[in-house]
């Protein structure tokens, strides 16, 4: 059976844990947008054309190591802008979404283009300073060196970016449920998504 879990969000908003939280109560896939467009982003950093880079990106490109760093994030969310890049990802995200099984996807567009149909659409966010304290201390503990005001002036620029765009904006679907981390522990918010969901298996099975 197909069933999808679209969960949407700014940067660090928890979106990406309670997605793996999700997929691993319900045993279903989860598919990481975020990866697509960072690894088409590290590829741009290296030379490579944005557009060729999204066309013939691989596996092998979503498991490299160095995607998580602040440079490929705002890289990232440069080609994301391109219309052309959006349409190269796209038939793989809705291949993912209609596996058998289950699938959860977490990204900015996923309740709005990618699947408009999805079972259950959650939207996630948290305030910046929570974000960019979140955020700072994951790039902490990788090891780089940056300044928590720099951390939220980045995610800042990356937000507006993300949510002025032309071509599929970071925005809430009209039926997400919205759920707002600012003052919740993981466990909570996780609690909340997977609430969401069982209401909603228990109107399909
Ligand atoms: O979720 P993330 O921080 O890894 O995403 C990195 C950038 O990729 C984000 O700033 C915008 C872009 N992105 C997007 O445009 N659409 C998605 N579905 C996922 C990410």
């Amino acid at each position: 059976m197909a069933f999808t879990v679209a969960i949407d969000g700014p940067a660090a908003s928890g979106k990406g844990t309670i997605a793996r939280a999700v997929a691993a109560r319900f045993g279903f896939g989860h598919l990481d947008t975020g990866l697509l467009y960072r690894a088409t982003g590290r590829r741009m950093l290296d030379g490579e054309d944005p557009l060729e880079a999204a066309r013939n990106l691989r596996a092998e490109d979503l498991q490299r190591s160095d995607l998580r760093g602040g440079d490929v994030a705002q890289a990232a969310s440069r080609v994301a802008v391109d219309s052309a890049v959006r349409a190269a990802l796209l038939d793989f995200q809705r291949a993912f979404a209609r596996r058998g099984g289950g699938a959860v996807l977490d990204g900015r567009d996923i309740g709005t283009v990618i699947c408009p149909d999805a079972d259950v659409k959650l939207f996630i966010t948290a305030s910046d300073e929570v974000r960019a304290a979140r955020r700072h201390a994951e790039l902490s503990a990788a090891g780089e060196d940056v300044t928590l005001a720099a951390v939220l002036a980045d995610l800042k620029q990356r937000d507006t970016r993300d949510a002025a765009r032309a071509t599929a904006p970071m925005k809430p679907a009209a039926d997400a449920v919205l759920i707002d981390t600012s003052a919740m522990g993981i466990e909570d918010a996780v609690a909340a998504a997977v609430a969401e969901v069982s209401r909603r298996l228990e109107t399909v099975r």
